[in-house]
């Protein structure tokens, strides 16, 4: 029997490379795309809908890499319910070992009267046309009615029956607007197990928005009316108010199992790893009371709490931070640790570099190791991170001078290398940052306009890693550069370069202006 036919067995379909980054200012390249795949693979995610490829060449790319670098988990494509996008995504999809193609049409009265302007009919036969077309490509064919939630009952009836007999294997039923509400989602759960006649045919699927901050509490509703599969992002990211957070979905799932005996095949104790890596390539913070991943979710501020906590744990915890993967920031390395010790640690926390990277890697941990005093988990992700997200450059950081405080005029002195090339100057600013970015302009000129800047300590202490990120926006194309270094400075001028990397890319390959589900 297949995973997802086992009973309680729940399809865990994350969909933060689609439907999150949709969310205005979080787009992604290529890399960190592939990067953010790799961790949910690792996680044990079972579907990843890495794009919807008919919406860019970025979008193509990136869904055409992760279908051939991802071997654990289904690699998934959107498309319209039309002949184009069904046959790019198919292209797409091609290289993976395990494919599906995901195809969706409005069936509200609304969406069908003013947003595709079809009669119902007519909708009708594009559901069998579109499933029965993508079923020439692949066995595993999802089909979604768009706006399931506001739908007409006996239509979706109609539509579930026909998408299930053209061959689909998975009924998705969004909440595309984050509208109902988790006793209204169940019933509707249950109405379609009790009228489709073939619906033991096929796994049904959720995917809530989060508009009214439901969307978890829906998903788990239509999980326990019979829904075996779950659509969700890392943090939550999505349009709007967001996805359904896979973290408090299966941190839900496991914790609540005496009330919810449902099995997922998430590997919890990456979640923190998936949240903060979405989290720094997109620019999005982590609120710190968010559920799971915020910096507060597992910290006890009163003298009652801490006092209960020292007695037992379960007084105040009711799931452990080793769980979903916070380490306490124990002291993992330091600065006489060996190159040895350092590729095990690096292992353990999910990455296997080549031995160059490794190289340059490991002489960044000495240098940090110089510069700090303890060296924790947290430092050695950003540090690795870092590296990696600024390989490759066009344009580098070389030096950085900055003086500033009460008695001077903040003055950057900067020397970057661009294609080669070093070049220098000084600028001044209303402040150190000011002045810095003001540098780069002056070695650099360009239009980009700063639409975010932020900075985020990787651990607590003054001594702590700043990791920085910068949002430029030009011609209507916003990326988001990182960069992290005990210097917040530093930090900060890598984090804006990397930035101004990402557009050279951008405009290297000019790709046609992206289309939203
Ligand atoms: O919210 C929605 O309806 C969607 C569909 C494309 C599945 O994202
Ligand atoms: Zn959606």
């Amino acid at each position: 029997m297949s995973a997802a036919r086992e009973p309680n067995r729940v399809v865990i379909f994350d969909t933060t490379l689609r439907d999150g980054e949709q969310s205005p200012g979080a787009s992604m390249n290529l890399d960190e795309k592939i990067r953010i795949a790799q961790v949910l693979e690792a996680m044990g995610v079972d579907v990843i809908e890495a794009g919807f490829p008919i919406a860019s060449q970025g979008d193509f790319e990136a869904v055409n890499q992760i279908a051939r670098i991802v071997v654990e988990s289904t690699v998934c494509g959107l498309a319209r319910a039309t002949k184009g996008d069904i046959e790019r995504a198919a292209e797409a999809l091609k290289p993976a070992r395990r494919r599906r193609i995901h195809t969706f049409i409005s069936t509200s009265p609304l969406h069908m009267k003013y947003k595709l302007r079809m009669k119902p009919d007519a909708v009708h036969e594009k559901v069998i046309e579109s499933v029965a077309f993508a079923r020439r490509f692949t066995d595993d064919v999802e089909w979604s009615c768009e706006d399931g939630t506001r739908s007409d009952h006996d239509f979706l009836c109609r539509c579930i029956e026909s998408a299930i007999k053209a061959g689909a294997g998975t009924i998705n039923i969004p909440d595309t607007v984050g509208y109902t509400i988790p006793e209204e989602y169940a019933a509707l759960i249950r109405m379609l197990f009790a009228r489709v006649p073939n619906i033991d045919k096929a796994v049904i699927s959720t995917h809530c928005h989060n508009d009214l901050g439901l969307a978890v509490a829906n998903s788990l509703a239509a999980i326990r009316a019979g829904a075996r599969q779950v659509e969700c992002t890392v943090n939550g990211l999505g349009e709007r108010a967001g996805n359904a957070a896979m973290e408090e979905v299966v941190m839900a799932l496991k914790t609540r199992h005496d009330q919810m005996p449902y099995v997922v095949n998430v590997k919890t104790e990456h979640i923190m790893r998936a949240s903060r890596l979405v989290s720094a390539i997109t620019g999005f913070v982590v609120q710190p009371n968010k559920a799971i991943v915020g910096a507060n979710a597992f910290a006890h501020e009163s003298g009652i709490h801490q006092d209960g906590m020292l007695k037992h744990a379960g007084t105040y915890e009711i799931m452990t931070p080793e769980s979903v993967g916070l380490t306490r920031s124990k002291i993992v390395l330091g600065k006489h640790s060996g190159r040895h010790a350092f590729r095990e640690k690096l292992a353990e926390l999910g990455y296997g570099l080549g031995d160059n990277a490794l190289t340059d890697a490991f002489k960044r941990f000495k240098d940090l190791a110089d510069a700090k005093k303890e060296v924790f988990d947290e430092d050695i992700i950003a540090l690795v991170d870092d590296e990696i997200a600024h390989a490759g450059e066009r344009i580098r950081l070389v030096e950085l001078e900055i003086l500033c405080g009460t008695k001077h005029r903040p003055t950057a002195e900067l020397a970057l290398e661009i294609d080669g090339t070093l070049k220098g100057c000084k600028a001044e600013g209303d402040g150190p940052v000011d002045s810095a970015f003001k540098a780069i302009h002056e070695l650099f000129p360009h239009s980009a306009r700063l639409l975010l800047y932020q900075v985020h300590a990787v651990t607590a202490g003054t001594d702590a890693q700043a990791e920085v990120t910068v949002r430029l926006e030009e011609n209507g194309r916003s990326v988001n550069g990182q960069g992290a270094d005990t210097d917040t400075m530093v930090a900060s001028v890598k984090a804006y370069i990397n930035a101004l990397n990402k557009l050279l890319v951008k405009r290297e390959k000019s790709a046609p202006a992206a289309m939203s589900a």
